[in-house]
């Protein structure tokens, strides 16, 4: 049988460390054509457009997703600026292929959910851990019940402080941003696609402070448990305050499913393979050059080489460039899917905050009122 390619237009909204990423994968895709970028640095739109050969390059994101080439969207903006670019890529009726998390708050994310959910509109969400093998194979061994029934799921999330640090400079509210919404929904995403039959209907969580919150009001990390209805738990813990010379780049993961027939363990630490060196390198996340120790592949997008991104990340964007032009369906996690896991990682931190339990779903107004 032969399938017919529909051709790509494709606008990018925020061209920094993801949309350069994700740009030069599409650039490379045999159903691309197109190629625009915002972005609102004009000198980082510029260094991306050369590098990538874009045919458009702004600064503004409705002026870009107003030109007629447009036919699908990456939004790669930071977190907390994805809510006015996907409503303007809403009102153009094109695919979406969105960053994590859908917003920083509940009723953003809400928002922006209907809108999704009214235009009927195809929208995927980079919960980019689903592409790796290992996370399909757990998937695939649960879905098709070598465990039996599921009854505890554990997962523990470790990462040095750099990403932590480098979300709390960006932001001028500290409150939104928090280990389990920015990182630990990662781990939390591949778990809850574990356990997707059950219903989660309560949640516990307690958090610590002693590193960056008198730097930056910041969250050291979040400890907590799920509760399902049928009375399945899922234990689950984030620290992103390690200190930078802990040698994961950014995330390292043991994950362990146990079920009434069988159990699964993941050891996604990393440290199988460790890099030790004499001078900093330049790739991958390293913006502190004090690290010389690093558990390679514990970058979550993948690691360059001969000048390509390979990994995670670079099949989910041909993944869902393929989904694009070939309507072909993929593993990728839908918006619904991304607003359970915030409202999930929004119900730890209120638990944690307040010292008590909370009821799932957690309604966006009480989000607000606890706020
Ligand atoms: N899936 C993954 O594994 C993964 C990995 C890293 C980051 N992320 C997510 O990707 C997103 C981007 O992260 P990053 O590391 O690339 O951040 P970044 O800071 O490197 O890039 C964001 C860019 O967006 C630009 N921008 C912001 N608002 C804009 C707008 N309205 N129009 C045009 N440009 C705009 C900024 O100027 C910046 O250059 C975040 O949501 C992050 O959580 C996902």
């Amino acid at each position: 049988m032969q399938r017919s390619a529909k051709k790509i237009g494709l606008a990018i909204v925020g061209a920094g460390r993801v949309g350069l990423f994700r740009g030069a994968v599409a650039a490379r895709h045999p159903a691309v054509e197109w190629i625009g970028i915002a972005e609102k640095s004009a000198n980082r739109g510029g260094d991306v457009g050369a590098t990538i050969g874009a045919d458009f390059i702004t600064t503004d994101h409705r002026e870009l997703l107003r030109r007629p080439e447009v036919t699908a969207a990456i939004i790669a903006t930071d977190e907390h600026l994805h809510v006015d670019p996907i409503m303007a890529a809403v009102e153009r009726g094109v695919p979406m292929l969105i960053e994590k998390p859908l917003a920083t708050t509940l009723a953003d994310s809400a928002r922006v959910l209907k809108a999704i959910e009214e235009s009927k509109l195809d929208a995927v969400v980079g919960y980019t851990q689903r592409f790796r093998r290992r996370w399909l194979a757990a998937k695939e061994k649960v879905r098709t019940n070598a465990l039996g029934d599921v009854t505890l799921v554990t997962s523990r999330a470790f990462m040095n402080r750099l990403v932590a640090i480098d979300n709390y400079k960006r932001t001028d509210d500290p409150s939104t941003i928090s280990p389990m919404v920015i990182s630990g929904t990662h781990a939390l995403d591949i778990c809850m696609w574990c356990l997707e039959a059950k219903t989660p209907v309560e949640i516990y969580a307690r958090s610590i402070d002693k590193v960056l919150g008198p730097l930056y009001q910041g969250i050291d990390a979040t400890a907590g448990m799920i509760m399902f209805s049928d009375g399945t738990v899922y234990h689950l813990n984030i620290n992103w305050a390690l200190p930078v010379t802990w040698p994961g780049a950014v995330y390292s993961l043991e994950v362990g499913i146990v079920g009434t027939t069988g159990v699964l363990t993941i050891d996604d630490t990393h440290r199988d393979i460790v890099l030790a060196v004499s001078q900093p390198q330049s790739e991958g996340y390293n913006p502190d050059k004090s690290r010389l120790v690093d558990f390679m592949g514990s970058y979550p997008p993948g690691d360059m080489a001969f000048g390509e991104l390979r990994g995670p990340m670079a099949e989910e964007t041909v993944s869902w460039l393929n989904r694009v032009a070939l309507d072909l369906p993929t593993q990728a996690a839908t918006a619904a899917e991304a607003h359970r896991n915030l409202m999930l990682t929004k119900a730890l931190d209120l638990s944690a905050k307040r010292k008590q339990p909370v009821t799932l779903p957690l309604d966006p107004d009480e989000e607000k009122r606890a706020a």
